[in-house]
């Protein structure tokens, strides 16, 4: 029977296998997070200095009942309280993607309930919904993760006006890159964050990069460059590199252009509200900075807690509730898409 979607509470199971995290997760109306369970798969990847899509595939395989079952469980829920069965579709890792679509249909086709897919990255952006029940669009919203550094308008759920975009590397790109050519390994980002608190960012001027003619738009291989340049000379020089000021100064040249990208949109459009999302979203001095100049600037600023803007299914239940209410829902032909555009269908 059909729930009055007015009157009665919607839970929504969700789940998230794009990449190298197996995650599932159960939404209430949208905002309460009910269950968050990940299994993490980075200790595997690491041996390899980065994700090896076969051995995710395979893991996901391996763990993606089980996580599911905790997920319910830790809810206190059943599959018949269920309401609708949220999954990433893209973009991500095709392997990796499809073992949570074939999951998703199976769970949703055999419990008869709806299936809806979503965008990974419009989840990452439903993130901050989570823990910030005033927030609601329009909003300024800069996804940095791994794959991915999108300037956005959220104008409405699920409805985005894109400003900017990387030209080359992502930002979490960037710092994984980095923290591999100083030895940091991986997963680059948190590492360079914890080594960057104990250095300098004023030792080393690394270049800030500006795209002419699109204010909004990004380009970090020229700095992925510049700290690589430096390296080697250093290296050819016989010196040594102090590791945390190199990653301090590095992470400061990142920090400085997303957040003046970010803020200057908020101002020039409008908005009086600014989000962070994705993976690079917990970076420490990130969120430093971009707290004290939307203070400055008269900006609410909102970001979700670090746990939230790495990978993880509750952002995707979010993001399906949203979708679910709209009516929106997919067909039994839901496939993977990896290369899927934001705003894309
Ligand atoms: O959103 P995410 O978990 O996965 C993708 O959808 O890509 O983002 C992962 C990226 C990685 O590049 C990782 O190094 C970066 O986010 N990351 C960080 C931090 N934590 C994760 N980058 C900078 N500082 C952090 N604290
Ligand atoms: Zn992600």
């Amino acid at each position: 029977m059909k729930k009055n979607r007015v009157e009665e509470d919607i839970y929504i199971l969700a789940i998230e296998s794009s990449c190298d995290e197996t995650a599932a997760a159960v939404v209430k109306n949208g905002r309460q997070v009910l269950s968050n369970v990940i299994s993490s798969q980075i200790a595997l990847h690491t041996i390899y200095g980065g994700v090896v899509p076969e051995i995710a595939s395979r893991k996901h395989i391996e763990k993606i009942n089980q996580v599911i079952e905790a997920a319910l469980a830790e809810a206190s829920l059943e599959l018949k309280d269920i309401d609708a069965i949220a999954v990433t579709y893209g973009p991500g890792l095709v392997g990796a993607l499809l073992v949570g679509v074939a999951e998703a249909k199976a769970i949703a086709y055999g419990a008869g309930k709806p299936l809806v897919g979503v965008h990974h990255i419009e989840g990452h952006v439903s993130a901050n919904f989570i823990e910030h029940p005033d927030l609601e669009p329009p909003f300024v919203c800069l996804i940095v993760s791994g794959g991915h550094t999108h300037l956005v308008v959220v104008k409405d759920y699920g409805e985005y006006e894109i400003l900017g975009r990387t030209r080359d590397d992502a930002a979490g790109e960037a710092f994984d890159k980095v923290a591999r050519a100083v030895g940091l390994g991986y997963p680059g980002g948190p590492k360079v964050d914890r080594a960057a608190r104990e250095g300098n960012p004023r030792t080393i001027t690394f270049p800030r990069a500006k795209v002419e003619g699109a204010p909004y738009d990004f380009s970090f291989s020229g700095l992925k460059s510049a700290v690589l340049n430096h390296i080697n000379h250093a290296k050819m020089m016989g010196e040594t590199i102090h590791v945390p000021d190199l990653a301090a100064s590095f992470q400061c040249a990142v920090v400085d252009v997303l957040v003046s990208h970010t803020v200057e949109a908020a101002k020039e459009l409008g908005y009086g509200r600014v989000a962070i999302a994705g993976g690079v979203a917990s970076n420490s001095a990130l969120r430093a900075k971009m707290k004290e100049n939307c203070e400055k600037a008269g900006l609410a600023f909102y970001y979700p807690s670090p746990i939230f803007c790495t990978d993880n299914a509750a952002m995707i239940g979010v993001a399906g509730y949203y979708e679910y209410i709209n009516g929106v829902c997919s067909g039994w032909d839901l496939n993977a898409v990896p290369n899927l555009k934001l705003g894309e269908r």
